[in-house]
Order: structure tokens, then C-alpha cells, then sequence
């Protein structure tokens, strides 16, 4: 049964004061590792923005977009998810060859400049798996579907015409192209009706496709590699993307299958992020900061729920993760399908509504819905008898949660994205006693729908007052929308770096 939803109003806050602001455990240190310390736990966690360039590399508006919450003066700045292997990946950061370094220095150098050096910057690095768009039907009969022996037996038998098992394959195609639905549906197998439907979409369950079978021996190279290039690059650290949709996730979920000691029990499921977190930190050596992100509660059917996701977090912990940042769904098993044409998004099904909240919720409402989840984590690793940090995320809007959050034990630090791109700037507001002047995130998801269409992401509320005749308003391509942040009007002289 759909769940009821509610539109929530935004919660009133109370701003503490620059006095209340210092003593605060969020605008305290926090140490992550061995040797990187943090000065706030303030945090603002990955976004993708759409900005590089379709060969990966970074781009004058990838560096004005991190140096734009540099400014903000962030305890902990992650960089968008970043691929780790050397192929096309349209406009997403790549990190998997060396030519990407420049790009990826001058991402460094601007963000400790626009911070005043007081921002620790860690890169996302993440695996993902091959999906196409939506097909015309037409071209999927015509070209994508495998006409063999099965499917002509089994078209024979739905059809009850067995002329179907030896006619030319131009006359199946045709046929089944033209056949009701029902016909077709009994005739394809599940996995075709969802490329037909969806767009057909890789499986870490597909070992019968060598470059999937061969993951767990490809992976942790590829990740120590491209987490040494962060290294080299200047950041702080690395994030391990192990959460979502994508390959890493995939191999924790209980729909891992996989017969090859890297599925079915959980034991097995997190061998291979066990054996990338070694060979990382076997590249990078014990000093240099290694997270995980990873999900407290997949949501999907037969995903894994939080008791899961606190033994998977002791794991982590145990083999040296230096924090651990926990998320929430965002799958591609309950996405909406997608219109012909464009790719299914892993944000749009229950599973997507819970790891970006809107104010269109249940009961329970958006703000703060996840910290549940990073506190039965913290809990497992602190009975565990570690002392790795967790972060939480989803819903945060403003100090008085993230302090109580502290305050409770439930997370170690406190991260903010949407309201961080909607006011760049709050955690220095808030810092200074000024948040009063904070521009508030609306949490309607403006910014998700131009990830969802691949756009340049920006914030519906950056654009209510200004005078597009300004030639010095850098415009998204569409001409239409602002591409960065208004400038905090009043910053203080002295926050300037
Ligand atoms: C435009 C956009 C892009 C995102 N890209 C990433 C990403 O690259 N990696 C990631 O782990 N999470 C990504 N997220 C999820 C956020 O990091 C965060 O978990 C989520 O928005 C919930 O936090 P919030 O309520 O503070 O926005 C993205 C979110 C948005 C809105
Ligand atoms: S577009 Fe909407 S949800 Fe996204 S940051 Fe701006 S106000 Fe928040």
C-alpha cells in the first residue's frame, strides 16, 4: 500500500550565538585516522554537479563549484563521486590515469585557497557498471534482443506456432515486434522485458560476462591506484563509494548471488570491499585517511537492513576504514521507469526518496530521517571496542539538530548536502552567529531533477533575485539559471582567506 504523504512545513530554528557557536561539539575538531584532523564536523558530502568534461577532467566550473563551499569554510569537503577506470563516462571526474592529476591539483589548491586552508578535501572514488537507455521498442526487437535457440523454442510454444523455431531471424524479430504484450512477455525472459522496459542494465551477478566475473581480481587494484592518485593529487583522503547503486553496493546487497565465494552470506558479500579497503590501504599506506560510504538500509525488497549494516561497519572498522559515512538507499531495483530514450535514475523509487527526503513525507518527515541508521552503526563499532568516526547525513537543515545529534552519541559528525548547496556559505554564518542569514534548503529536490537529466546542477533558490543583464553571473548553458551561489553579501572582511 502506498505509504500517505505529507507536505512538512520547514521547522522553525533557533541560530545559536557565535559564543554558543564555539563551545558547540559540531564547530570542534575531530580526528580522522592516524594523522588528518578536521577542525569542525561539519561535513558536506558528495554531489555530483555535472561540470567536468565528457573526457573526465576538471573544468574552470568544477573549481568555481568546490571553491564556492571552500568559502564556507566546511570541516570536510567531499569531491563527487570520480571514476576509477580509464573510460568514457560522460561528464563525471575520472581519477583512473595519471593525465587527470593536473585538474585535479588545481581542484586542491583552489579549495585550500577559497577555505584559508581550513577545509580538509576528500575525493569520492567509485566503480559503476554499464547501463543503456531506455530502447524505441523497434530497435530493441530489431537489434538489441539475441534471437537463439531458446527464444525461438519458447516464442514457438507461447505462439503455438512452431514455424517460429527455424524461420528466418528477421521474421522473429519482426513478429515479436509486432506481437501484443502479453505475447511478448511469454515469450522474453525477465531480464529481457527489463531492457526492454528500462534499458538493459549490468548485474554484479552477470559472471557469465568476463569483465564481471573478473571484478573481485580488478577492483582493489584499480581503487589503490586511483586512491594513490588522490594521494598525489593533494587531497586529504580518499572516500570509498560503497554505497548506492553501484558496484560495491552491489556486492554488499543480499541480491548477490554470486557463486564465487563473493555472494550469499554476508561474510562472503563483503570480501571484496574488505579486500579494496586492504589493497588501498596497502598503496596509500596507514597514514593517509581512508572512508567508506556505504548504506545503513539498502529499502529495497530483500535488500540489507541496518543489522546488516552495523556488523558490515565493524568489519570496516576493524580493517582500518578511517571513518565511516552512512547513507541510505538509492537503488536501481524500485527506480521509475524511465521515458525511451533516457536512463533509469536510482534516485526516483521509495529507495531514492529515502536517501535525498523531500518535505513530501511521512509521518516522520524528512529532517534528520536517517540518523538512526549512523547510530546503530556507531553503536556496533564502539561495542566492538573502536573508536571509528560515523557520519550522518539526510535531512540536516540546521545547528540545533547536527548539535543534538552530536550531543546524543549518535554520529560524529554531521553532514549537509542540499542545505549546503543551497547556502554555501551556513556553516559560516552559523559559526560567526549570523544564521539569521542563512538561506534555507526547501528540500523539494529542484537540484535532484537536474542530476536526474544529467544538467548542470544548481539551487532553485540561487535564482530569485538577480539581474540576468549582470555580465558578471556565470549562467548554467541553458542560459537561464545561475551556475554558482550568490555571494554572502555581508561576509565579514576578516573570513575572507
Ligand atoms: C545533486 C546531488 C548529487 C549527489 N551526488 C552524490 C554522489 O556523487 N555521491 C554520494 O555518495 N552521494 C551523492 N548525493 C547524495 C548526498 O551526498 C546526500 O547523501 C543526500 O543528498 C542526502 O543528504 P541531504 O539531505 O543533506 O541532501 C547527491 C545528492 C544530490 C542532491
Ligand atoms: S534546489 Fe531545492 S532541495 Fe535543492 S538545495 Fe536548493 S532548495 Fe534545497
Amino acid at each position: 500500500m502506498p505509504v500517505p504523504r505529507i507536505r512538512h512545513a520547514l521547522p522553525e530554528v533557533r541560530w545559536p550565538t557565535e559564543e554558543e557557536a564555539a563551545r558547540s561539539l559540531w564547530f570542534s575538531p575531530i580526528r580522522l585516522g592516524r594523522t588528518l584532523v578536521a577542525e569542525q564536523r561539519t561535513w558536506v558530502p558528495a554531489m555530483v554537479p555535472w561540470r567536468a568534461t565528457e573526457e573526465g577532467f576538471v573544468t574552470p566550473g568544477v573549481l568555481d563549484w568546490y571553491g564556492r563551499f571552500a568559502r564556507g569554510r566546511p570541516g570536510v569537503l567531499v569531491v563527487e563521486a570520480t571514476g576509477i577506470r580509464d573510460i568514457p563516462s560522460g561528464p563525471l571526474l575520472r581519477v583512473g590515469h595519471d593525465r587527470f592529476l593536473p585538474g585535479l591539483r588545481d581542484l586542491v589548491e583552489r579549495v585550500r585557497r577559497e577555505s584559508g586552508g581550513r577545509t580538509r578535501l576528500l575525493l569520492q572514488i567509485i566503480d559503476f557498471l554499464a547501463i543503456r537507455r531506455r530502447p524505441e521498442p523497434a530497435k530493441f526487437f530489431r537489434r538489441f534482443l539475441a534471437v537463439d535457440g531458446n527464444l525461438r523454442r519458447r516464442f514457438s510454444e507461447a505462439a503455438g506456432e512452431p514455424r517460429w523455431k527455424d524461420a528466418p531471424e528477421a521474421d522473429v524479430r519482426e513478429a515479436l515486434f509486432a506481437a501484443l504484450r502479453d505475447l511478448q512477455e511469454r515469450t522474453l525472459a525477465p531480464r529481457e522485458i527489463e531492457s526492454l522496459d528500462f534499458g538493459h542494465r549490468e548485474r554484479v551477478t552477470d559472471t557469465h560476462l568476463p569483465h564481471v566475473r573478473d571484478l573481485p581480481r580488478v577492483l582493489p587494484g584499480l581503487f589503490a591506484d586511483a586512491a594513490d592518485r588522490a594521494r598525489r593529487a593533494g587531497f586529504d583522503g580518499a572516500e570509498l563509494h560503497f554505497a548506492h547503486a553501484y558496484t560495491m553496493a552491489s556486492f554488499l546487497s543480499p541480491l548477490n548471488t554470486r557463486e564465487d565465494g563473493y555472494g550469499g552470506p554476508r561474510e562472503n558479500r563483503v570480501r571484496l570491499p574488505l579486500e579494496v579497503l586492504a589493497a588501498v590501504r596497502g598503496r596509500v599506506g596507514s597514514e593517509y585517511c581512508v572512508g567508506i560510504r556505504y548504506l545503513g538500509d539498502e529499502v529495497i525488497a530483500e535488500g540489507f537492513r541496518v543489522e546488516d549494516a552495523a556488523w558490515y561497519g565493524v568489519q570496516f572498522a576493524k580493517q582500518g576504514a578511517d571513518y565511516l559515512s552512512i547513507s541510505k538507499g538509492g537503488k536501481f531495483e524500485d527506480a521509475r521507469q524511465p521515458e525511451i530514450g533516457e536512463a533509469a535514475y536510482p534516485y526516483t523509487g521509495e529507495s531514492g526518496r529515502e536517501c535525498m527526503p523531500t518535505v513530501h513525507s511521512d509521518e516522520r518527515g524528512p529532517f534528520g530521517r536517517n540518523v538512526p541508521l549512523a547510530a546503530a552503526v556507531r553503536r556496533a563499532v564502539r561495542e566492538a571496542g573502536l573508536e571509528t568516526p560515523v557520519v550522518t547525513s539526510g535531512g540536516i537543515h540546521s545547528f540545533e539538530q547536527a548539535e543534538g545529534i552530536l550531543r546524543r552519541g549518535e554520529a560524529d559528525a554531521v553532514a549537509a548536502a542540499r542545505q549546503s548547496l543551497a547556502d554555501p556559505d551556513w556553516f559560516l554564518k552559523v559559526r560567526l552567529g549570523r544564521g539569521a542569514e542563512v538561506r534555507r534548503c526547501v528540500f523539494t529536490n529542484y537540484c535532484e531533477g537536474l542530476d536526474q537529466k544529467h544538467r548542470q546542477v544548481t539551487c532553485k533558490l540561487w535564482d530569485r533575485a538577480f539581474d540576468r543583464a549582470d555580465p558578471s553571473v556565470a549562467l548554467a548553458s541553458d542560459g537561464r539559471r545561475r551556475l554558482v551561489a550568490p555571494e554572502w553579501k555581508n561576509r565579514p572582511r576578516a573570513a575572507n582567506p
